[in-house]
């Protein structure tokens, strides 16, 4: 089988691509929807284009992200303590992942989904990652799926890839090693960077179809970038990437607490929901809801 990032001009072709024609250039009001899929990404990254991605984890935000134009929908593992109330990202499930995986696939119509392998479905053997990987596609309807680890996942990215499934890497900071990276802390800075180049490069070459990297020096990020052909992405790693990831609870302002210095903050849902929910208890406690309007 045909490793996922080989480069297919025949296929770019078949659908027009789904983004603008320049880093920043909107995509024009007229231009038809287009499936996402790998080879874009791959296209984007040869054009100087960018792409923008963002965790879902259910039907409503999968479709509202998806007519936003978000080109990747990522359900991620941090759906443990962005969803199921964890501290961390580590005890979420393939069970529980996979019901939520799928809600978000049926929802976009557009967007590439991308799950996550939780923590414990993939590090104990190859064998044990294509079978993750398989279910993923399978029962939770993901077009792709994602790793965290570096180059010695090589053969693991190598064996899925050969059993079709699409895999992107994930490097730098991974939360699913926050206790072995000893807390959040950002890596390839200085000498370590070209652990960090050496980590893409074997996964690009292993099959992987985009490098995510998380918490990584923009300059670093621009140097592995600059050493491998398959797109990149970042979350805390500067402006040298194809595509840049937020979850969507950081990027909407849904969850409380103290930011990272990466995150951008578009809306703030908190307060609108706090400001809601107390409206509704309110009235249904003065009886002004519901009203005659409300009522058969
Ligand atoms: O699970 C997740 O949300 C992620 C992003 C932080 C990239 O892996």
């Amino acid at each position: 089988m045909a490793s996922s990032n080989s480069s297919d001009s025949s296929a770019s072709a078949e659908v027009p691509a789904p983004y603008g024609n320049g880093p920043g250039t909107p995509a024009p009001a007229d231009r038809k929807p287009a499936k996402v899929r790998i080879h874009h990404l791959q296209q984007a990254k040869r054009d100087g284009t960018r792409f923008a991605m963002l965790t879902a984890y259910e039907q409503y935000t999968a479709e509202i992200f998806d007519a936003a134009g978000i080109e990747v929908l990522l359900v991620g593992d941090s759906a443990s303590n962005n969803v199921f109330g964890n501290e961390t990202s580590l005890p979420v499930t393939v069970d529980e992942l996979l019901p939520l995986c799928r809600a978000v696939a049926r929802s976009a119509k557009r967007a590439l989904v991308v799950a996550d392998l939780p923590f414990g479905s993939y590090e104990v053997s190859a064998e044990q990652a294509v079978s993750a990987g398989v279910r993923f596609l399978k029962e939770g309807l993901a077009h792709a799926v994602k790793i965290e680890g570096g180059q010695y996942y090589a053969p693991t990215v190598r064996a899925m890839v050969q059993a079709g499934i699409p895999v992107m890497a994930h490097i730098g900071f991974t939360p699913q090693s926050e206790h072995a990276l000893g807390g959040y802390r950002v890596q390839g800075r200085g000498d370590d960077a070209q652990r960090l180049i050496d980590d893409a490069r074997a996964l690009a070459e292993a099959g992987a179809f985009c490098v995510l990297m998380e918490m990584v020096p923009a300059e670093t990020a621009a140097a592995i970038d600059a050493a491998v052909e398959v797109p990149t992405v970042g979350i805390g790693a500067g402006k040298a990437t194809t595509g840049q990831v937020l979850v969507w609870q950081d990027m909407a302002g849904l969850r409380g607490g103290r930011m990272a210095k990466f995150v951008k903050q578009y809306a703030d849902l908190r307060t609108t929901l706090l400001d809601a929910a107390t409206a509704y208890g309110d009235d249904v406690r003065s009886g002004q809801f519901p009203g005659p309007e409300h009522s058969f």
